[in-house]
């Protein structure tokens, strides 16, 4: 049996010709923008990628990292609010500010 051990790659293939220049495509969970700077080459200058994450301090490592690759004009960062009609979770509701 052979084993899977680049998942990531392997996502990123998958979605990389999926992805064309001017896109608008979502990163849901930012982290420290690993994704977020892969989608941004995607989309290119004229596109937008919509990163969230419910940590400030995530946004801001991305923000970091896609400034010092010049791409964060791309990024629009959000900051997802609590939904109240799911018991303050953060759910797709979060994304009614996009
Ligand atoms: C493993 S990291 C993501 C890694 C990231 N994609 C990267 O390339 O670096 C997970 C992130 O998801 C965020 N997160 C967890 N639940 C979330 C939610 N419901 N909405 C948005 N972000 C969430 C966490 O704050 C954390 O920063």
């Amino acid at each position: 049996m052979r084993e899977l051990r680049d998942i990531q790659g392997l996502l990123r293939a998958f979605l990389q010709p999926l992805i064309l220049p001017g896109d608008k495509v979502m990163d849901a969970t930012a982290g420290r923008g690993r994704d977020t700077l892969f989608l941004s080459e995607c989309v290119g200058p004229t596109g937008k990628v919509y990163a969230l994450d419910i940590q400030e301090q995530a946004l801001a490592e991305t923000h970091r990292l896609l400034s010092d690759k010049g791409m964060a004009d791309r990024v629009a960062f959000v900051l997802p609010r609590p939904c109240p009609l799911s018991g303050g979770c953060y759910g797709p509701a979060a994304c009614r500010d996009l």
